[in-house]
């Protein structure tokens, strides 16, 4: 507990406030029943920027970023407290449409976890929900085929 307090010290002294974070968490404690694996976590997302979580195995990476579109809540032992806003909507406040948080707050995961269908319904699966016209889905399948072909690495790198 004390060398916690000494490091939330030392970083709330070197990162100044920001001011219109599009993500901020505050206070948020995460238990997996009896065991707790997120401690009074604080933190301000800058919007049009990259921003890393780092820290070892085991640290809490994945479990405070699946805060973050409320993925948790499939967990029937996890226990939440504090607050996390996106865009400023408390997510965790009643009466929250999660379903809209999920399509606004995408995740990649370690291991791809395709659905039981085909390449091409795997892709357009996220146009279809949405209610996006069919007629864009041969094009967005085309262009991540090609993004993955030789001649547009050089592409994908300008781009970073
Ligand atoms: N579904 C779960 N049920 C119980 N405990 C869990 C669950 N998921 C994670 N934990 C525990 O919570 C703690 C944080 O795990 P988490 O996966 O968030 O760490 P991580 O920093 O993402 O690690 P890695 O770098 O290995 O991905 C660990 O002690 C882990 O064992
Ligand atoms: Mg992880």
């Amino acid at each position: 507990m004390a060398e916690m307090e000494r490091v939330e010290d030392s970083a709330t002294s070197i990162v100044p406030e920001i001011d219109d974070p599009i993500a901020e968490i505050k206070n948020l404690d995460l238990s997996y029943g009896e065991t707790q694996a997120l401690f009074d976590i604080g933190l301000q997302v800058p919007e049009h920027q990259v921003t890393a979580f780092i820290g070892p195995s085991g640290c809490g990476k994945s479990t405070l970023l699946r805060c973050m579109n409320r993925l948790n809540d499939l967990i029937d032992t996890v226990r939440i407290n504090g607050s996390v806003h996106i865009e400023g909507d408390d997510i965790y406040g009643p009466g929250y449409d999660v379903i809209s948080l999920r399509r606004r707050v995408g995740m990649v995961f370690q291991k791809s976890n395709p659905f039981p269908k085909s390449i091409y319904e795997n892709v357009v699966y996220g146009l279809r929900i949405a209610g996006e016209k069919t007629a864009y889905y041969d094009a967005v399948f085309q262009v991540l085929i090609l993004a993955q072909s030789q001649e547009w690495q050089p592409v994908l790198a300008f781009d970073k």
